[in-house]
């Protein structure tokens, strides 16, 4: 291996944030337009990164179960269902103004840092309490003052005009979902109804979410429009705990198998609940800006079933035909976001080293979660023959798995160029290739380079991807 050390304490937040728009992972919304703030595009290497975590959420979560089926339920559902959650009336977050610039901003953020207790599921009375007893300590990220209105409650809920050609949406308004598991908890009958399922068992959903966040900052952790993998598992009431526990030691180890680092990850007990909520863990990465909510691991009881059952009047109960018990069943959730995921594996797999007096980006990504597996170069892009063998080898390696074949510039280049989009393994057609039916095969993290023959190529990815 090559002089190669680690720099320390370089790995800042805002080299991520630019790593991550150089290369194509994410770029703002509508940015030639100068963007619209707390929404972002993924870009053709995060779309890929997305849908690998997306993929491995629902490998794990469905297929290798028997008892979790799945669902897709629409964006768009009847207000009702927002009203009977009690998503219209509690789903806010703390509110004030700054008296000096007029900013809007988060009060239990601002506390939070200035060093007070606070969190976004206390009472309006609770939070103003607080905030009435450190008033002088909190100041305005914007201009710097200490002087703030009462917070109020500011619900979260994004309107909508769907389907009123009054003028006067405002009225009645159709919302953007605020979580995806409401089209889970009203679709419970329809699964009960049309498929094998028995208590306990789970629905599995991934789906866009929007909320009207107050203040987004944080790039990706906090946008008004964002990804949620959830799963309910519905029990039998009684059977909360056992659940409960079982479904947090499932979920931590999930982010230990996407290869972020166990240093890395530890739980919050809430002990101010959300409304729906009996009991509420949350695992917590630590970004750059420190240890936050990357999912959150709810028991629900039998809150979300129960106020439908009322509001739409449909008997949603079980019937346990082994036992001949009827009961309305409890629930624990699973509640992950993509975003946070993605923006967790890669500040995890972020690495600056220096080489020979040369910096080298790294994005040391799980093999199944790298957006690109395999780089296929020929060595020279005016040979012919050379730029014929790494076609053919691409084309046939991409079959199985996402490949890109690149054949600008010169190699190490190349490399640098694949180590910063953490692709694991690079593969280069060189003369001897062409006599010998080998390639070059360079591995990302070591940087170590061998021949390997074509023959073994596949074997060698089916055992290492
Ligand atoms: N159904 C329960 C629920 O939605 P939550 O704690 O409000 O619970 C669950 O959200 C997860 O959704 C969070 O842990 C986070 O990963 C993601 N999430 C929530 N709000 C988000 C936002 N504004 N931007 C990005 N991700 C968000």
């Amino acid at each position: 291996m090559k002089n190669k050390k680690n720099i320390e304490d370089t790995s800042g937040f805002d080299n991520i944030v630019s790593l991550t728009k150089r290369r194509g992972f994410i770029f703002a919304s509508s940015e030639i337009y100068d963007g619209l703030a707390a929404v972002y595009d993924l870009g053709p290497y995060g779309v890929e990164l997305a849908n690998n975590i997306k993929k491995e959420w629902w490998r794990v979560m469905t297929q290798l179960r028997d008892d979790i089926v799945g669902l897709d339920a629409a964006i768009f559902m009847s207000p009702k269902v927002w009203e009977a959650s009690g998503h219209v009336k509690g789903f806010s977050d703390p509110l004030t103004e700054c008296r000096k610039c007029h900013s809007r901003l988060r009060l239990d953020t601002l506390l939070e840092e200035a060093g007070v207790f606070a969190d976004e599921k206390m009472s309006e009375e609770e939070i103003n309490e607080i905030f009435s007893k450190n008033k002088e300590k909190v100041v305005c990220p914007i201009c710097g003052a200490t002087d703030f209105t009462p917070a109020k409650n500011f619900n979260l809920l994004v309107q909508s005009n769907l389907g009123n050609f009054t003028g006067d949406w405002q009225k009645e308004p159709v919302y953007l979902r605020g979580e995806t598991c409401q089209g889970i908890y009203v679709n419970f009958k329809n699964v009960v109804d049309t498929t094998r399922v028995k208590i306990p068992f789970g629905i599995a959903q991934i789906g866009k979410a929007f909320r009207n966040e107050i203040t987004a900052r944080q790039f990706i952790f906090r946008t008004r429009e964002f990804e949620q993998m959830e799963m309910q598992y519905f029990v039998k009431p009684g059977d909360d705990k056992k659940y409960f526990d079982f479904w947090r030691e499932a979920r931590f180890q999930f982010y230990l198998d996407l290869g972020i680092k166990s240093e890395n990850l530890r739980w919050h007990e809430h002990e101010n609940l959300v409304f729906y909520a009996q009991a509420a863990f949350d695992i917590e990465y630590n970004y750059p800006f420190g240890f936050k909510e990357l999912e959150g691991i709810h028991a629900r009881g039998d809150y979300d079933l129960s106020v439908h059952a009322q509001a739409s009047k449909h008997d949603l109960s079980f019937f346990d035909s082994q036992t001949q018990e009827r009961f309305l069943p409890h629930v624990v959730e699973t509640s992950a976001g993509v975003g946070r995921t993605m923006l967790a594996v890669i500040c995890d797999a972020y690495k600056e080293e220096e080489i020979n007096g040369e910096k080298r980006i790294v994005l040391s990504l799980a093999p199944k979660l790298a957006p690109i597996k395999i780089a296929i170069f020929p060595l020279l892009k005016n040979k012919p023959e050379l730029v014929n063998k790494a076609r053919e080898i691409f084309n046939s390696l991409k079959l199985d798995w996402r490949c890109e074949f690149d054949d600008n510039g010169n190699i190490g280049k190349r490399y640098r160029r694949q180590d910063e989009i953490g692709t694991p393994f690079c593969l280069t057609v060189d003369f001897d290739s062409l006599d010998n039916d080998d390639v070059t095969i360079r591995f990302r993290d070591s940087m170590e380079q061998k021949r390997i023959p074509l023959r073994e190529l596949k074997n060698f990815f089916q055992n290492n991807i």
